[in-house]
């Protein structure tokens, strides 16, 4: 079967700010977006899979100075770590760019003067904490004091930690700079802002469309009836960013770049591959799809600030914005103090990527809500179903074409409605991966594997091998087997990418495609069959748990 039409997209994941480690919760939205990528691969689409690290802002400013490191030479020692560890998940990005690049910086300053010329920029003076042993404007988050409403120290300038007040940071007691200890003066400067609410009936008009998930309109909805506020988008020197073009000692603030980040790594990627045109991808009028995942925290940028930047610079808007929960682990937020905060490399260095992989597939569904890596449910999943019923066919059927037909297939299917039972199921399950239901997917994929087993069980091949050797109907039950575990592992190759490279080598066939399923592989010579996946020891997990 043909797909009717192939489509063109760019999916993209949030850039990582390039200090701190990966840790699982970012795997979270890498394998979830890996999986779509792999499954529109499969299915014939084009698909570029975008990505980069975001460079910019103060934190990293400030961590570089603590290294002694010039912000640039910082941030290319974590990007790379970052890349390296978010790839060690088998994350198949077609291009990883960074947001300190000059493609990056053309296309801001591009941008910007459209917003100029737009008439969505505007100029207002504000008052901001300024520290004066250090020079230099203090956000929010390095301004602490003393809570105005129950009086706990060491709290930020805006929320108390202790009570939960929230207050203005005038009312803060004894406010002092966390980079210096000095009391911060207030000073007045000018900043420069993007004209949100002149988007806000446009804003309100694309939001209506199918752009986010009916759990992101209303939260929208909510935001829309507060009334959008105008954005700042400058910062004052000293600052790591882009400086504004035509202005002194002003920089664009981080979250002006980040997203246009998602374009320069693309234009990066079209200048290595020229026959890949970017201008008309992101024309207003352009056919091309545009996807980005992004964690239910950023949903503010994507889907109002982003969008109103695009509008107002006359780029294409996203076609979908797919949002994510939270990961917990054990039921418990992801902390460092707590000790559920496991980074990329902690898990790398124990176990097997595609268990993690299998495992977050098993949860995620497309919904908002917060997905729980719970150390007993992961290992029991994994070894149950994955190990012990997908894999299971294989490993017990492989062993008599070896044994008795030097590696060859049977030349027909013995039981045709059981094959088509299997490859009947083909267009459900796109629909699974198309709305990221990879929950269902591998609810449907197990019952599969369950009937493949009770099959097996009745056929009793190892019975039949030892009553009469080699019968040719030992080799159709094995060649049968065989078929359908192919179909699984077709299934399932978008979520457990090196699995299926394994079963490809074993079977000796091409990289599996999701037309595949309506052939099966018949009267052809198979190699030695070799576990294609072990069990996770409870051991390995205790392990894991003492590398925090
Ligand atoms: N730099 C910004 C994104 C800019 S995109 C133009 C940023 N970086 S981040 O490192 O804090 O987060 C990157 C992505 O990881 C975000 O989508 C965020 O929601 C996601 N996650 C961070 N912690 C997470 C969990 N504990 N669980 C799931 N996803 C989480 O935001
Ligand atoms: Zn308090």
């Amino acid at each position: 079967m043909k797909n009717t039409a192939t489509r063109t997209m760019i999916v993209t994941t949030a850039l990582p700010y390039a200090n701190g480690n990966i840790h699982l919760g970012h795997i979270l939205e890498a394998i979830e977006a890996d999986i779509w990528v792999n499954f529109q691969k499969m299915r014939g689409n084009t698909c570029y899979f975008i990505a980069g690290s975001d460079a910019h802002g103060t934190p990293i400013m400030i961590q570089a100075e603590k290294q002694g490191l010039s912000p640039e030479a910082f941030i290319d020692k974590t990007a790379r770590v970052q890349l390296t560890d978010i790839q060690g998940f088998g994350i198949s990005f077609d291009n990883f760019h960074s947001t300190h690049s000059s493609e990056n910086e053309a296309l801001v300053c591009e941008i910007y003067q459209r917003l100029e010329k737009a008439g969505a920029i505007i100029r207002k003076t504000i008052y901001q904490a300024y520290d004066p042993v250090k020079n230099m404007f203090l956000p929010d988050r390095y301004v602490k004091g003393t809570c105005p409403r129950c009086n706990s120290l060491d709290q930020y300038s805006d929320n108390c930690e202790v009570c939960g007040a929230t207050y203005d940071a005038s009312e803060l007691i004894d406010p002092k700079s966390v980079l210096s200890g000095t009391t911060p003066e207030t000073r007045a400067t000018e900043h420069l802002f993007f004209d949100l609410p002149q988007y806000a009936d446009k804003l309100k008009h694309w939001l209506s469309g199918p752009h986010v998930a009916k759990e992101i309109q209303n939260k929208m909805q909510e935001w829309f009836d507060a009334g959008l506020q105008t954005w700042d988008i400058s910062r004052d020197a000293p600052y790591f960013g882009f400086n504004i073009p035509g202005e002194k000692d002003k920089y664009f603030y981080v979250w002006l770049d980040a997203p246009i980040g998602y374009m320069a790594s693309f234009k990066h990627f079209c200048q290595e591959h020229p026959e890949v045109d970017f201008d008309s991808f992101w024309k207003e009028d352009s056919p091309n799809e545009l996807y980005h995942f992004i964690g239910k925290d950023i949903v503010y940028f994507h889907t109002l600030f982003w969008p109103a930047v695009l509008m107002a610079s006359e780029n294409r808007l996203p076609t979908e914005v797919f949002t994510h929960g939270f990961v917990t682990i054990n039921g418990e937020k992801m902390s460092k103090s707590r000790g559920t905060f496991i980074t990329a490399r902690q898990y790398l260095d124990t176990l097997n990527p595609e268990y993690l992989r299998y495992y977050y597939a098993a949860k995620l569904n497309g919904s908002i809500d917060d997905i729980d890596l719970n150390f007993k449910d992961f290992m029991q999943r994994v070894n149950s179903d994955l190990v012990g019923k997908i894999i299971n066919i294989a490993a017990r059927t492989a062993s008599f074409i070896d044994k008795f037909f030097e590696h060859q297939l049977a030349a027909q299917l013995m039981n045709k409605p059981l094959w088509e039972l299997f490859t009947d199921k083909q267009s459900e399950i796109a629909t699974h991966y198309e709305t990221r239901d990879y929950a269902r997917v591998l609810r449907e994929v197990t019952a599969l594997a369950d009937k493949a087993n009770e099959w097996i069980a009745e056929k009793k091949p190892w019975q039949m091998a030892k009553e009469q050797g080699g019968s040719e109907d030992l080799k159709e039950v094995a060649t049968l087997a065989l078929n359908l575990f192919r179909v699984l592992i077709i299934y399932l190759k978008p979520v457990l990418p090196q699995l299926a490279l394994s079963v490809e080598n074993f079977l000796q066939i091409e990289p599996l495609q999701w037309s595949n399923l309506n052939t099966p592989l018949l009267d052809h010579t198979i190699k030695p069959f070799t576990p294609l996946m072990i069990r996770i020891e409870e051991s390995q997990i205790a392990e894991w748990l003492q590398a925090k």
